[in-house]
Parts: C-alpha cells; sequence; structure tokens
C-alpha cells in the first residue's frame, strides 16, 4: 500500500465528518443536490460492492479485471456501452474466469448514447466506472454523483476549461455526499514512483530546480471509418484522433507525465508556452504528432515537456527532476527509478510495477467505500488534465497560456450542443498557430 493514497484516503471527508462540520450548509446554498447514498448511513455500510461499467474497451475490460482480481467483496452487474459488441465480449472473457460474481442480465447490458444513464438509475449499481473516451467524462462523472454513485473515472477527467468546472463542481458535490471518486492515474499509487516523490520531498536531490518530461512513441492506434457509420458514430469509434473526445496526444497519454510534475511541484503550473505540429497523421486525423511546451511553475521552476507520436523515432518515457544536488529519473510503466548525484554518479533506483498500481487504485477505492471513509481525489486529476490543455491551447494558438486565463476566463466548450449518433458531424480541422484563436 502506498503512503500516497493513505494520505488521500485519511483527508477523504466522510459523511459524518461534513454533516459536523457544518458544510452542509454552504453546499445546500450553492444549490447542490444528489440521490441518497447506499451504505452512507450508520450501520449500514457495504459488504459488496456493484459494479456499473460504462465503456467496455481496452481500459474498461482492464479496469474491471484490475477490480476483481483483488477485490473479492466485487461484483459486475451491469455494462453500457454504445457497441453492443464490447459488452459481450467483456463477459465472454470474465465469467469463466470470476464466476457468479459475473451477474449482467441481459436486462443489464444498455447501448446508446444515454446508456449510461440507465446504469445511474439503477440501484443495484453501488460503483460506476467509466471508461469512455475522455470527452464524455465530466458530464458523464457528474450526473454520477448526483445520482449518489460512487466513481471510478479513467484519466484525462477533462479536455477543456469547460470539462474541468464540471470536474470541480462533481468533487465538491461528492465530499459533501460522501461517495468516493477514484481517478485512473494509476502512478501516484505505484511504489517507486511514491519512494521517488517521498525521497524528493525529504531533499534527497536538494532543492528542485527545474524538470523535464517527455512522452514520445512511435504512434498511436487509427481505426477507419466502416461502411454505414455516421458521421458521429464513426467520431466516437475513432476517438482518439478527435480533439473534443480525445484531447490530443498531451491531454489523452502524457496527462501521466503531466500529474506526476504536477504532484512533485505540489500544484500545477502558471504558465504555458508550446509549438508543434503533424506530419504523420492520416488526413482526416484532428491530431498534432508532436508537441513542446515550457511550464514555468510557481517558484520561477522550468519544466520542459515533450510528447510525440511518429514512427521510425526514438521512444521515450520519463520524468527527469533536476534539484541542486542530484537528479531524479522516474520512468513510465515497469522501468522502475533511478536517483545521481549531478554528475550522475547513480545513488539509488528501484524497480516499477505498473500492474499493482493499476490494482491499487480500485482496492483503495473499495476500501474506501465498504470502511465508509470515502477518497474524492477528482480535482487533483481535473487539475493536471487541464494542465496539460493550457498545454495543448499554448500550441495550438502559439500563444502564452496562463492558468488564471483556463480557470477564470476561458470559453473553450468544445462538447457538441447536440449528439445524435445517427447524425451528421464535419470533420474538424486540425489547429494552425498563429490562426487559432485562443477563447
Ligand atoms: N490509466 C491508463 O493507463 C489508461 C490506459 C489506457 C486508456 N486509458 C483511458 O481509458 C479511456 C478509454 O480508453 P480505451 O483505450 O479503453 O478506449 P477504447 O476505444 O478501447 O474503449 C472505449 C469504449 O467506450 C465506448 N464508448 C464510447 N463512447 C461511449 C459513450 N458515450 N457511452 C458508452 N460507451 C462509449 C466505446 O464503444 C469503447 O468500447 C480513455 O480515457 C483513456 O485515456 C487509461
Amino acid at each position: 500500500m502506498s503512503t500516497d493514497h493513505v494520505t488521500r484516503a485519511q483527508t477523504g471527508s466522510t459523511r459524518r465528518s461534513f454533516l459536523q462540520s457544518g458544510t452542509a450548509v454552504t453546499v445546500a446554498a450553492a444549490g447542490l443536490a444528489s440521490r441518497p447514498v447506499r451504505g452512507a448511513e450508520p450501520g449500514t455500510a457495504l459488504e459488496t460492492v456493484r459494479l456499473g461499467l460504462v465503456g467496455a474497451g481496452g481500459r474498461g475490460s482492464g479496469a474491471i479485471e484490475n477490480s476483481m482480481s483483488i477485490n473479492d467483496n466485487v461484483k459486475l452487474v451491469a455494462i453500457a456501452d454504445v457497441n453492443a459488441r464490447k459488452p459481450v465480449s467483456l463477459l465472454r472473457r470474465a465469467e469463466p474466469k470470476y464466476g457468479a460474481r459475473v451477474a449482467v442480465t441481459s436486462n443489464k447490458i444498455h447501448t446508446g448514447l444515454d446508456g449510461y444513464k440507465r446504469i445511474l438509475d439503477d440501484p443495484d449499481v453501488d460503483l460506476v466506472l467509466f471508461a469512455t473516451p475522455p470527452g464524455f467524462r465530466p458530464r458523464h462523472l457528474l450526473e454520477a454523483v448526483e445520482a449518489g454513485k460512487h466513481v471510478f473515472a479513467e484519466k484525462p477527467t477533462c479536455v477543456d476549461p469547460a470539462g474541468y468546472r464540471i470536474c470541480r463542481k462533481a468533487h465538491a458535490l461528492a465530499e459533501a455526499n460522501g461517495t468516493s471518486i477514484v481517478t485512473g492515474t494509476q502512478y501516484r499509487r505505484q511504489s517507486n514512483y511514491v519512494e521517488s516523490v517521498n525521497r524528493i520531498r525529504d531533499g534527497a536531490i536538494g532543492e528542485v530546480i527545474g524538470s523535464q518530461m517527455r512522452y514520445c512513441a512511435s504512434g498511436i492506434w487509427y481505426r477507419p471509418r466502416r461502411e454505414g457509420m455516421s458521421d458521429t458514430e464513426y467520431q466516437i469509434y475513432n476517438w482518439m484522433h478527435f480533439i473534443w473526445l480525445s484531447g490530443d496526444q498531451i491531454v489523452e497519454q502524457a496527462v501521466h507525465n503531466i500529474d506526476t510534475m504536477n504532484w512533485i511541484m505540489g500544484g500545477p503550473p502558471e504558465i504555458a508556452y508550446g509549438g508543434g505540429g503533424r506530419f504523420t497523421r492520416p488526413d482526416d486525423s484532428q491530431m498534432w504528432d508532436n508537441m513542446a511546451v515550457d511550464f514555468v511553475y510557481p517558484g520561477n521552476r522550468m519544466c520542459s515537456f515533450m510528447c510525440r507520436q511518429v514512427p521510425n523515432t526514438e521512444t521515450d518515457n520519463s520524468n527527469v527532476i533536476y534539484g541542486t544536488d542530484g537528479v531524479m529519473t522516474i520512468y513510465g510503466g515497469d522501468r522502475g527509478s533511478l536517483m545521481s548525484d549531478r554528475d550522475g554518479t547513480e545513488r539509488w533506483s528501484m524497480k516499477g510495477d505498473i500492474g499493482a498500481a493499476y490494482q491499487q487504485e480500485h482496492q483503495d477505492l473499495v476500501n474506501s467505500i465498504v470502511t465508509g471513509n470515502p477518497v474524492v481525489e477528482l480535482n487533483d486529476t481535473a487539475d493536471s488534465s487541464l494542465t496539460a490543455v493550457i498545454g495543448r491551447m499554448a500550441g495550438y494558438t502559439g500563444k502564452n497560456v496562463t492558468w488564471d486565463f483556463a480557470v477564470n476566463h476561458s470559453t473553450l466548450d468544445m462538447f457538441p450542443g447536440e449528439l445524435n449518433y445517427d447524425g451528421d458531424m464535419p470533420n474538424p480541422p486540425f489547429a494552425i498557430p498563429g490562426k487559432e484563436p485562443l477563447v
């Protein structure tokens, strides 16, 4: 168990402490309301946590496996996915492995863009896991909290400032409800990351003066349009390549590095300055394939960031933190951590185990529910998602983008006003710096 999640669990407000603190008045005055939460009243703690999954693709299936393999007291009872084939293939894999703990009857498999609402309305679901494309996350999340559900939300939790504000609201309401929100930022629970951050905080590399993050890969999937697909269906199917759904690489993928940096720096940066472009994307992709951003954190600490998805290029997924007395390198995946002197002499190292971290987040979440000690960590992940968003905005527009602008002034809201699964949706153009407006 990581020390970080203990801190998070201990600082999560319980329903009881919330009511005692008198914050109820503030929340009621703010107009926040939700349905009753099963298991929240004294003496009614849950023994079995019943899961409902929204988005049964790669990570949704992975999240169910992570949770069921580490928690004996969870049961999968409902699945929603716009693609009817996805729940079927998930169940085909999970049923033989977990037997009666997989109890999804045919009336609990939902399709359509509003399928998730059936899960939120279902009194048999305690915990909803969201693993759809990120563009849907803020609105789904808030509705789930309003429905009195505990939530697991994959990263990133928003792709624009409008979504960020919805996340903040959902976090506040979950605290008021006494429900949990754990997010898919697994590195915050990965032992070598936690050990590295603790060492940095203990002064092992001296004072942190700057850092460098890279998520450089050799590509990403692209799903060609299938015959008969509507525009909307196609964009949701090939969601990585449409910014309203994925946020581009910096948000969708590199949010892991950015989350690590915000964790180490103690919060989000003040300003972003960036650039980039695209050479290798398919014509109808809206994504860039490379981006470099300088983030300035409070205290004039500079963090240089780079991401790339270009075939036949050198890959690197790492976070390097420079201190006055040494350097800490924390690699992505299982590659571990390495601390050295400024001259490169190794002082400490540790292996990584990302599989254990993926399980840990689900164990912490389910424990928080059964013990009645909610963990609400959405704000941190929303901050990291918005940090990535200001990096993208800086790159796309070619302008300096401040944290204050994004939080308090930006009107950027990419979620379509109306969404019809069978409807038309023009293919959006990719951004050109100097032409893309900063809004
Ligand atoms: N934490 C991690 O390391 C990690 C790793 C991979 C993916 N992810 C995140 O998980 C999420 C899902 O990624 P993935 O790789 O599983 O994608 P995927 O395309 O494999 O799965 C997404 C699923 O959501 C379904 N879907 C789309 N829109 C929906 C809607 N409105 N309602 C219901 N279902 C809908 C799709 O049909 C698909 O089955 C993304 O946010 C991604 O960034 C996190």
